[in-house]
């Protein structure tokens, strides 16, 4: 809106004026020339450089109002990672690692690092809490709280690479006994795998290439390059909420990753119709 005020402003004068002062029939000489006026000069700097000055003065003292103490002398209670294209979160308190779905206690200021494991990231929810570049090598901080529950949304602001559209955030806010359920559980081993289809996929998802790049708590499979699939079941969407999480969605995922997620760093293994199977089988009893 302000954007278009000010093109049609600018384009109205560009306008007014060429008609004002068009070459009228008859004259022939050079209209009068003005090369300098001083007054005006300096008005017109002393004018813009005041308003850039009234907000950058607004924009620092904001800043440093919801980001007071940006690094404590204390460890954080979130770190968030950003990796081409999700989010990982961990708990140093508790040691829970989880992925994209990032749930936190209600009514609690948390501090906040954020880490990026490849490129520029920037994370921010709106609603929570200011918006804090991601920068590889680095660690930033930033305060973030939810006065209330609920679910809050945001997406990664910084252009990270053809999926970066696509890394949406989803915080999970939790009365604090709900949250320390949550965290609870997430440190028991998901429920015992139920039925021969799901053994085939947790064989599967040990022997075969899965566990070299994801972690499943209370199992062998421990590597960090992708998202952590503890609990996988139990998370609303797959892909950083690229997709409902149900049983076609990942089986649509298993089948042909880089046709839903063009780009994103998980291969095609070409599995069998029965593997896909197994493995949806075990991945969504993951609760
Ligand atoms: Cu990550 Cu854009």
């Amino acid at each position: 809106m302000g954007g278009g005020g000010v093109l049609f402003l600018v384009i109205g004068l560009v306008v007014f004026y060429s008609l004002r002062y068009r070459r009228k029939a008859g004259e022939t000489d050079e209209p009068q020339q003005f090369h300098t006026h001083s007054g005006l000069e300096i008005g017109i700097l002393a004018a813009t450089t005041g308003v850039m000055g009234i907000f950058f003065f607004l924009t620092i003292t904001t800043m440093l109002a919801v980001n007071d103490n940006p690094a404590p002398d204390r460890p954080p209670d979130l770190v968030i990672i950003g990796h081409q294209w999700w989010w990982e979160a961990r708990y140093p308190n508790s040691g829970v690692v989880t992925a994209n779905e990032i749930h936190i206690p209600s009514g609690k200021r948390l501090l906040v690092e954020v880490r990026s494991a490849d490129v520029i990231h920037d994370w921010w929810v709106p609603e929570l809490g200011r918006k804090m570049d991601m920068i590889p090598g680095t660690a930033n901080h930033l305060w973030m709280e939810a006065r209330h529950p609920g679910t809050f949304l945001g997406t990664c602001s910084e252009f990270c690479g053809t999926q970066h559209a696509w890394m949406r955030i989803q915080v999970i806010a939790q009365a604090p006994d709900a949250f320390a359920a949550w965290e609870r559980a997430q440190l028991q081993k998901p429920t015992a795998v139920n039925g021969a289809v799901a053994a085939a996929g947790e064989t599967l998802f040990q022997q075969k290439t899965c566990a070299n790049c994801h972690a499943i708590a209370g199992t062998k499979a421990n590597a960090r390059i992708g998202p952590d699939l503890t609990h996988l079941g139990s998370r609303n969407t797959l892909l950083t909420g690229m997709l409902e999480n149900t049983p076609e969605n990942l089986t649509r995922w298993l089948d042909n990753p880089q046709q839903i997620k063009s780009g994103a760093h998980m291969p095609n293994f070409i599995f069998t119709k029965a593997e896909v199977e197994a493995l949806v089988e075990y991945l969504e009893h993951l609760d």
